[in-house]
């Protein structure tokens, strides 16, 4: 046997599924090369290498998988676990009435004028610094930010694997 049977193919896109949100894909195209790996980092490369290489269409129904920082799924409690978990590290679930509003005001020109969400790696942020930098974005061109988010959904892909592997350590 060896770490490309069937059955630790599927193991590694079970265990990784959700590291891009929403978008099993990933795993899944990146499971025979990734299941060979020995670090995080590795793993997060050969994820970000089929994201890039992906088509133009599949990287933006990616972007557009991600929720609303601050956003009505996060109101309702629909969020998956990760993205919950990263927001409320970011201090977003607990803003004032003042605050919702302006991450929805935001989140509504954002959209609006890109046409996918505005997408953050916020786990380390506060919500000062995520607000500046949503200002901060909101005047860039849409080929640089459609760039700008994917760097994100890398960064995030990271920090995930990261934090699912000091998890299992500390088990
Ligand atoms: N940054 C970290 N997690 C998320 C998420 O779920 N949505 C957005 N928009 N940004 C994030």
């Amino acid at each position: 046997m060896n770490g490309t049977d069937k059955s630790s193919l599927d193991d590694f896109v079970q265990r990784y599924s959700g590291i891009y949100e929403h978008s099993p894909w990933v795993a899944r195209e990146a499971a025979a090369e990734a299941a060979e790996c020995r670090s995080v980092e590795c793993i997060a490369e050969i994820m970000a290498d089929c994201v890039d290489n992906a088509s133009s269409e599949r990287q933006l129904a990616l972007i557009r998988a991600h929720p609303d920082l601050a956003g009505k799924a996060q109101i309702a409690g629909e969020l998956t676990a990760d993205s919950s978990e990263e927001q409320a590290r970011a201090g977003l679930d607990r803003c004032s009435a003042e605050e919702y509003k302006r991450f929805q005001d935001l989140n509504d020109r954002y959209l609006q004028k890109f046409g996918f969400p505005f997408v953050m790696a916020v786990r380390d942020s506060s919500r000062a610094e995520i607000l500046a930098a949503f200002e901060m974005r909101l005047g860039n061109d849409p080929r640089l930010e459609f760039e700008t988010a994917l760097t994100e959904i890398h960064k995030i892909a990271r920090l995930r694997l990261r934090a699912m592997r000091a998890k299992e350590l500390r088990q």
